[in-house]
């Protein structure tokens, strides 16, 4: 069947979902049995919806050349929100613009909006979901739609389809996990013995960093994403401001130093545990041994341990091949997209 996709933002995920649609549609459709077509993108400046498909090269071509995808041919400046929504008749909204933890905006008022309408939603953007987590879901359980939200979990470790498929049945007790790249390279930049601003003008330098790096460093990006999981897969109901929060400004050489003389790293550790029928979430530094599952990822490298009764402790890990950020997290919303499409039922066999 066709899957009529639009998505919000075409920065480095918009792009790259456009970059592997138009490498992989093809092998998606012989697979999967599903046609995926762009119907609907928009950026800041504008957008265009044609329910007769858009060409993703087209569209990066037309951000190139003006900047905005409006620049795409029938694309209009001004262009986005509920209308352009409706327009592009899309099943599934892909939420991939910049986000904040003030408002969440643009993203919360899309994500109401596509569910209204009868969309369902996949998120790459944190803001909603860390701010309004209950009325979001309440809002989907309402209108019987389905919000997918993996890529705001440290993309592309697959931590809730471990949590809601493989743990099925077992007893989670805690999750812990370095969810986020940036301050991990920074950290094993410093175990190095580079300084902290050395470490962040590294991170910058590779890509990892962005130029102001304070959700990252202060640990902004750690909580909102534990506050998800937490959420997701404990059952909890936690905002932002309920997750106890310390970055990494204050690691110091010496302590990285002790640590490495006793066989161990600091890491920006991520916790969601439960405490009686609460649960409690936490991002702080701690020192782990370098042979645990933890303590062992270095530059880039993320995971997330669940320890449960009675498989014990279960983890995923990812070393970044290589890929752009946004491409492996564009991965990740098609991950979403594509098991989206076989729950509804919208994959059919694939060709012989
Ligand atoms: N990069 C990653 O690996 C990664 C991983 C996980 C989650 N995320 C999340 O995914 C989202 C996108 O990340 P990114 O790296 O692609 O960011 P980005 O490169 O900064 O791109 C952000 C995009 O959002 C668009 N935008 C901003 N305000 C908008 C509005 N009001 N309406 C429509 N579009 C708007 C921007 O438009 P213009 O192009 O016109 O400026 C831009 O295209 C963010 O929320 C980020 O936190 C990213």
């Amino acid at each position: 069947m066709e899957v009529r996709l639009a998505i919000s933002g075409f920065g480095n995920v918009g792009q790259g979902l456009a970059v592997l649609l138009g490498r992989h549609v093809g092998a998606y459709r012989r697979r999967y049995g599903v046609q995926l077509t762009l119907t609907g993108v928009v950026d800041r400046l504008g957008g265009v919806a044609d329910t007769s498909g858009l060409d993703p090269q087209g569209l990066l071509e037309a951000k190139r050349a003006r900047g905005t995808v409006a620049g795409y041919p029938g694309g209009e400046d001004g262009l986005k929100g509920r209308g352009f929504l409706e327009r592009s008749r899309a099943h599934v909204f892909v939420e991939a613009a910049s986000t904040n933890f003030v408002d969440a905006e643009p993203g919360w008022s899309y994500v109401r909006d596509a569910l209204e309408l009868g969309i369902d939603t996949v998120l790459a953007s944190k803001g909603a979901l860390a701010l309004h987590w209950s009325e979001l879901m309440n809002l989907a359980r309402r209108l019987d739609r389905t919000v997918l939200f993996s890529a705001t979990v440290g993309a592309p470790v697959p931590s809730l389809q471990i949590a809601e498929r493989a743990l099925i049945g077992a007893e989670i007790l805690d999750i812990e996990g370095i969810v986020n790249g940036t301050t991990n390279q920074i950290l094993t930049a410093m175990s190095r013995g580079l300084s902290y601003q050395e470490g962040v003008r590294q991170a910058q330098a590779l890509g990892i960093a962005e130029t102001d790096p304070t959700l990252d460093v202060d640990g902004w990006d750690a909580a909102a994403k534990i506050l998800i999981l937490a959420n997701a897969t404990l059952g909890s109901a936690l905002s932002l401001d309920d997750v106890r929060r310390e970055g990494i400004r204050g690691v110091t050489k010496a302590q990285l130093e002790d640590a490495a003389g006793r066989g161990e790293a600091i890491k920006l550790i991520a916790r969601a545990s439960r405490d009686g029928s609460d649960v409690v979430a936490s991002v702080k530094p701690e020192s782990r041994p370098v042979n645990d599952v933890l303590g062992r990822l270095s530059g880039d490298d993320m995971g997330v341990a669940f320890n449960t009764v009675p498989l014990g402790q279960v983890a995923s890990t990812v070393h970044p091949a290589g890929e752009s950020g946004g491409i492996s997290t564009a991965m990740t919303v098609l991950r979403d997209v594509l098991n989206l499409a076989r729950d509804r039922g919208w994959s059919q066999a694939p060709e012989g």
